[in-house]
């Protein structure tokens, strides 16, 4: 099929996994949160399947749905699709790349991303354009990035990055991803600090008391030495906010980047988790 061409009927008609049940987000009660999607079909199709098989009744996508991966056009019709089915989507850096090419990307995300826009339609473009960079839902803050400036795509590496976006809201939890590493981050009405590692699969009480800032791992291309692919789910009405991890079939996604021609480092990485 020519690039720009793809068959988005098609791509409707194998979205097995869909409708989640509740259409309208910030009434649900578990809501799962996927960050970094990156193009990478098998993982995002297993975080799916995963989370409903959970329970999960809503939808939050953070960011990041192209660039590194080999599947940039099912990825976005996909978010397309969940977003019309009344999912939220903020827009992250890369998905900022592919209409603005001053965004500044490293060499192998430059080459994948140039890949990337000429795979993509004018209404996946759109779309990708018109994302919002931060959503705001009751207690929410949903963005890719740190907050305190949502376009400066700011990593949230350490505890002084975590208190300036945790400073920029009055939200008891901001929901963010960008770096792929999982990450907790709380701080106290007088000021003390928490941060930690949550492991997977432990539930964690974002306590009321206290704000949260909660970094998800990536779907689609985990950095953390972890090469499962990671999400989340939170509750919104026990307030509990659990890291899960899904191994998915990285042979067919590697096999996607290095059939279309991205550079092999791409590939290789997702074994790894790097
Ligand atoms: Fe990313």
């Amino acid at each position: 099929m020519p690039s720009g061409q793809f068959d988005k009927g098609e791509s409707r008609k194998k979205n097995y996994m869909l409708p989640f049940r509740c259409k309208r987000w910030g009434e649900c009660v578990l809501i799962a949160l996927f960050a970094d999607i990156h193009a990478n079909r098998p993982a995002f199709e297993a975080c799916l399947a995963a989370a409903r098989a959970q329970g999960a009744a809503s939808i939050v996508l953070l960011g990041d749905y192209v660039g590194y991966g080999g599947d940039p056009e099912w990825s976005v019709a996909t978010v397309m699709d969940l977003v019309a089915q009344g999912a939220a989507a903020v827009r992250g850096n890369h998905d900022n790349a592919v209409g603005n090419p001053r965004e500044q990307l490293n060499l192998e995300a430059q080459i994948a991303m140039e890949w990337t826009r000429n795979k993509l339609g004018t209404a996946e473009r759109q779309f990708l354009a018109a994302l919002p960079l931060t959503l705001s839902a009751g207690d929410y803050l949903y963005v890719h990035s740190e907050a305190s400036n949502p376009s400066a795509w700011t990593y949230v590496r350490d505890v002084d990055d975590a208190i300036r976006s945790m400073k920029a809201t009055s939200a008891h939890v901001t929901f963010c991803g960008h770096i792929h590493r999982p990450a907790l981050y709380s701080i106290s009405v007088t000021g003390k600090i928490t941060a930690f590692t949550p492991s997977t699969n432990g539930p964690v009480p974002l306590l009321q008391g206290r704000r949260w800032l909660a970094v998800l791992g990536s779907v689609g291309q985990p950095r953390d030495g972890n090469p499962a692919a990671a999400y989340a789910l939170f509750d919104t009405q026990t307030n509990i906010l659990t890291y899960c991890r899904v191994p998915y079939d990285i042979d067919q996604a590697a096999g996607q980047i290095r059939k279309n021609g991205l550079p092999a480092s791409l590939a290789e990485r997702l074994y790894v988790g790097r």
